[in-house]
């Protein structure tokens, strides 16, 4: 049997998603090693580039989530130093980490999500308070970067608005106002641009940081009941979403089903929660792929899309030679 190649699992970092990516850290460490990969892992608050050199890893596991970890900048660091990595490269996890970016280009694409305006750091009480008039009560209010339901609001209400803008600009300063979508939760796991099964998401009321994280709180349903034409459609819908965006390897698209069918996509994670309970292992393993081998899946991948990389630029350098 081929060795497996010494991986190096990035995890932690300074985010404010640091808690969430030490835990995913942790399960994929411990995946790999269950599944005989030697690991190093290397929390990045402390610096990665040397550790990983250093310790002759083949490949990097990026277990990171939020800032600095999913919005391109390490993939950046990581694609000039030659470093295979999983997932997507700089350019889409720097758009999907912004989501008036993500959700510019989905509306170019012919791809529902839904109606917004963005509120820049200038933008006055009054002018927000219009722009949420236009969309119409309730509205969503959400920072234009960043993940994990941080400084989310429902606003029902014009005398709401202004708490929950403050809320928002605690962390950004940008505000992202969006029209509410009534209806279902679903989250759409995806590998290789192929969508894994959708998994529902119940909880009672607003699917928030507390609900997500605090077990027992929501209710996963895994192949949810839709019509094949719904079905259909969502799963078109984040295959779009992932490739209008350009993903590569794992990532989520997270959409809301309104009560007609349609299904409107809110964003896609590049970086999706990587726990053994998490959604996207909680996808793979619907369609039989078990936790340690999507690990395993995740390597192989980024192993190949560097090899086809590396091999397109040395046949390009010998073309132009
Ligand atoms: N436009 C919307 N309509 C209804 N619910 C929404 C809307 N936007 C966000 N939500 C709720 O807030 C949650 C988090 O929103 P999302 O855009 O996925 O941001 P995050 O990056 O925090 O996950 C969603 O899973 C959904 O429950
Ligand atoms: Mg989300």
């Amino acid at each position: 049997m081929k060795p497996k190649p010494r991986t190096a699992v990035l995890y932690g970092g300074d985010s404010r998603e640091r808690e969430i990516s030490r835990l995913s850290g942790a399960a994929v460490s411990q995946a790999l090693k269950s599944s005989g990969f030697d690991v190093i892992d290397i929390d990045v608050r402390d610096g990665f580039l040397e550790p990983i050199i250093d310790s002759g890893a083949e490949v990097a596991f990026l277990a990171l989530h939020g800032e600095f970890g999913e919005d391109g900048q390490i993939q950046a660091i990581l694609e000039e130093a030659r470093i295979p990595y999983t997932g997507s490269g700089p350019r889409a996890a720097r758009i999907a980490m912004s989501k008036p970016t993500t959700k510019r280009l989905l509306i170019e694409n012919g791809i529902a999500t839904p109606e917004f305006c963005l509120a820049g750091p200038a933008a006055n009480d009054a002018a927000i308070a219009r722009a949420a008039e236009e969309l119409g009560y309730p509205i969503v209010t959400k920072p234009s970067s960043d993940g994990s339901s941080l400084g989310i609001s429902i606003v029902p209400a014009p005398s709401l608005l202004a708490d929950a803008v403050a809320k928002v600009r605690e962390t950004d300063a940008c505000v992202l106002l969006e029209r509410f979508i009534p209806g279902r939760e679903l989250t759409v796991g995806m590998f290789n641009g192929r969508a894994l099964p959708p998994i529902e998401l119940r909880c009672p009321g607003f699917y928030d940081f507390k609900a997500k994280y605090t077990s027992g709180r929501t209710e996963y349903i895994i192949q949810p009941e839709l019509t094949i034409d719904v079905a259909n459609a969502l799963e078109q819908a984040a295959v779009e979403t992932y490739a209008c965006v350009g993903c590569a390897g794992v990532a989520r698209v997270d959409v809301r089903l309104d009560d007609s069918g349609v299904p409107w996509i809110l964003e896609i994670n590049t970086i999706p929660g990587l726990t053994a309970t998490s959604l996207v292992p909680k996808a793979a393993r619907a369609a039989g792929i078990e936790f340690a081998r999507l690990c395993e899946m995740m390597i192989d991948d980024a192993l190949q899309r560097h090899q086809t990389v590396t091999g397109e630029a040395i046949a390009r350098k010998k073309a132009s030679a």
